[in-house]
């Protein structure tokens, strides 16, 4: 039987993931703990453990694990920014699910956007206290502006497919831009100057780390709307609460943010705050926190929970070939798939 150390446990991980776990036979034994370098000795005895974007999955985490046996790390997300995978490389397997629901992502994004610009989060509060004033409310037409979607992976496709339903014009940056009808790929420079929108759909990589910086702020246009629904990082959150001081960035909705591992998927609320730049985007009437929620539907939780059990499996049966095992060598699965013939190492 394979045994798998469940990290980072939340009711609705569980209880998507246990009826599909033992329809395969699994044993899982969950944590409500985060894998980090003091808990990795409870994955003793298991072969996978199974982890979420704020486990830490760093060289010493490995070698701990691999020093116990462990032959597998399952990561029951897309980004893997949090693993070295390098340092996995020859010592332990890993993989992701690389779309669980795209659609999710791209529709919070869409989400935050629509409540943010018709402020529907005031308006909520508002007419619960029996306030019906609409001052202040006012919003903007989203026909004919202008969003920029850096990242035309699958949600950034599925945003533009939705910005488009809304009659906007939509531009784009990847550092592989495809042939997508209707879109127009223009360097990040042009795309910061003429966007009324800009929503990040990239992953965090050391190139694109702060890629939201105070001079790529300064370049964009006074009043500009930002939508992080993809990783903390890319933003500098400090400059971010400079910018929004300076009227220069209008509002931003975050669904991610860089500092968010010690903070997000927590009750925190009879504590105080101790991320001062977090409590400072958040006491801001122009921004909308969520506290990385954007993947969280049925469907997504499903699809989750059946590529997870199924690359564990894969890993362990037959020739051991998962389609969705990760390597330094190409951090991009299409990529590694193709060029390879057996598994990573
Ligand atoms: P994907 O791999 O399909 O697309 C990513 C796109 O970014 C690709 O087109 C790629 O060419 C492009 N890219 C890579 N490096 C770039 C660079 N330096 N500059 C510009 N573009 C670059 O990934 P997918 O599924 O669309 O996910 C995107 C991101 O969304 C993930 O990396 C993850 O960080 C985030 N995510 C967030 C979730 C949430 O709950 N908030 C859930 C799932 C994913």
């Amino acid at each position: 039987m394979i045994r798998v150390a469940f990290f980072d446990t939340k009711p609705y991980d569980k209880a998507a993931f246990e009826p599909c776990a033992a329809a395969h036979g699994l044993q899982v034994t969950y944590f409500d703990t985060k894998l980090t370098e003091d808990t990795a000795a409870l994955a003793e005895g298991c072969d996978a453990v199974c982890v979420f974007v704020n486990d830490t999955v760093n060289a010493a985490v490995i070698d701990k694990l691999y020093a116990l046996g462990v032959k597998l790390i399952a990561l029951r997300s897309a980004g893997y920014n949090n693993v070295d995978v390098r340092h996995a490389f020859g010592k332990v397997h890993v993989v992701h699910v690389p779309a669980y629901s795209p659609y999710a992502v791209a529709e919070h994004a869409m989400a935050m956007l629509l409540t943010s610009v018709r402020r529907i989060h005031k308006a909520y509060n508002r007419t619960r206290e029996f306030n019906f004033s609409l001052n202040g409310l006012t919003g903007f037409d989203f026909h004919g502006k202008t969003v920029g979607v850096i990242g035309t992976g699958k949600i950034g496709r599925i945003f533009i497919d939705i910005c488009r339903g809304f009659g906007m014009r939509v531009l784009a940056f990847d550092k592989f831009p495809a042939d997508i009808p209707g879109v127009e790929y223009v360097p990040l420079s042009r795309l910061f100057e003429e966007s009324d929108v800009i929503s990040l759909h990239c992953p965090l990589t050391e190139e694109t780390h702060h890629m939201i910086d105070a001079s790529a702020m300064e370049s964009m246009k006074k009043g500009v709307i930002l939508v992080n629904t993809s990783r903390g990082a890319l933003v500098d959150a400090e400059a971010l609460v400079t910018a929004i001081k300076a009227r220069k960035v209008g509002a931003a909705c975050l669904d991610v943010y860089e500092e968010e591992a010690d903070v997000f998927f927590e009750d925190r609320s009879g504590h105080i705050l101790s991320d001062d730049v977090l409590s400072r985007l958040i006491s801001m009437p122009n921004v909308i926190v969520t506290s990385h929620q954007a993947f969280l539907t049925e469907e997504a939780l499903a699809n989750i929970a059946d590529t997870t059990v199924s690359n564990i499996l894969s890993c362990f049966e037959n020739d051991g070939i998962c389609d969705n095992e990760l390597c330094y060598r190409c951090g991009n699965v299409e990529q590694c798939r193709k060029d390879r013939k057996s598994r990573c190492f």
